[in-house]
C-alpha cells in the first residue's frame, strides 16, 4: 500500500506513520528527518534546508522532488511506502503522480488528520526528540521515564529549533497557505481520508485504519 500522510505542523504524522509503518510492514519515508539527518551530516543539502527549515519555510519544490524521487526508487519501497510531510505544494502532488510508473503503482490515499491550532501548539512547543533513534516524546502527554533521556535507548532528548512559538506560527501560517491546497487536490482525485487526530494516539490509529479498511492486527 502506498500512502500519505498528511496534516499541519504538530498533527502526529510523525507518530502514526511510525505506527502505520509497522503494522503495515512498509517504510516510512518522512522528508523533515531526512533534512534533519542532512543538516546533522553538514550536507550540501542539509546547509541549504537549514536556512529555510530555521525560518519556518518550505524547502524549493525542485529539490524537494528530485531527493524524494531517488528515495522511492530504493528497493524498499518496492511493496509499499507511507510518506510523511511529502507532498506539501500541489507541484509536489503532481511530481509524484507523474512517478507512480516508477513507482509500481499510485498513491492508494492521502491520510489527513485534522487537529485545531490551539491543540497543535500545546504539542509542538513540548515535544521532545530523540537525538539517537528519532523517538517522540511530549513534556506532558508523554513524558519519558528519566527526565531528558529516551526510554528506548537512553539518547538525548532536544527540542528542535523550528519548535519554538515564533516559527512554529509561521509553519502554521506555510501550511494553510501552500499545503491545505494539496487536501484539495486529493479530495478532487477521490484520494483523501480526513481523520479527527484528537485524543489518544492509539484512538487516532484505530481510525486511521478503521478509515483505511486495514484491520487492527
Ligand atoms: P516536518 O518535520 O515534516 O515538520 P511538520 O510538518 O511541521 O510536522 P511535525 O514533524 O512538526 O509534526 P507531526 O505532524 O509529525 O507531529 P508529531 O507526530 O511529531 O518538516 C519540517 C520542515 O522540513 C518543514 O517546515 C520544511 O521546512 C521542511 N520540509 C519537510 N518536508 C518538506 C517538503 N515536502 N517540501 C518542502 N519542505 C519540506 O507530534 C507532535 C507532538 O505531539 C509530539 O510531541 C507527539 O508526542 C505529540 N502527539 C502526537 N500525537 C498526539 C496525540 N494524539 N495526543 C497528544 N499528543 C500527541
Ligand atoms: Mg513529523
Amino acid at each position: 500500500m502506498n500512502l500519505i500522510v498528511m496534516g499541519p505542523p504538530g498533527a502526529g504524522k510523525g507518530t502514526q506513520s511510525r505506527w502505520l509503518g509497522e503494522r503495515l510492514d512498509v517504510p516510512v519515508i518522512s522528508t523533515g528527518e531526512m533534512l534533519r539527518d542532512e543538516i546533522k551530516r553538514k550536507t550540501a543539502l542539509g546547509t541549504q534546508a537549514k536556512r529555510h527549515m530555521d525560518k519556518g519555510e518550505l524547502i524549493p519544490d525542485a529539490l524537494m522532488i528530485r531527493v524524494i524521487e531517488e528515495r522511492l526508487k530504493r528497493q524498499d519501497c518496492k511493496r509499499g511506502f507511507i510518506l510523511d510531510g511529502f507532498p506539501r505544494t500541489v507541484a509536489q502532488a503532481e511530481a509524484l503522480h507523474r512517478m507512480r510508473a516508477s513507482l509500481g503503482g499510485t498513491i492508494e490515499r492521502a491520510v489527513s488528520l485534522s487537529v485545531p491550532n490551539e491543540e497543535l501548539l500545546k504539542r509542538l512547543s513540548g515535544r521532545r526528540t530523540c537525538r539517537e533513534c528519532g523517538a517522540m516524546y511530549h513534556i506532558i502527554f508523554d513524558p519519558p521515564t528519566n527526565e531528558g533521556l529516551c526510554n528506548k535507548c537512553n539518547g538525548e532528548l532536544y527540542q528542535r529549533d523550528d519548535d519554538h512559538e515564533d516559527i512554529i506560527s509561521s509553519r502554521l501560517e506555510i501550511y494553510d497557505a501552500q499545503t491545505a491546497p494539496v487536501l484539495e487536490y486529493y479530495r478532487k482525485h477521490r484520494q483523501l481520508v480526513e481523520v479527527d487526530g484528537v485524543g489518544g494516539r492509539d484512538d487516532v490509529l484505530d481510525r486511521i485504519l478503521a478509515a483505511l479498511g486495514v484491520a487492527k492486527s
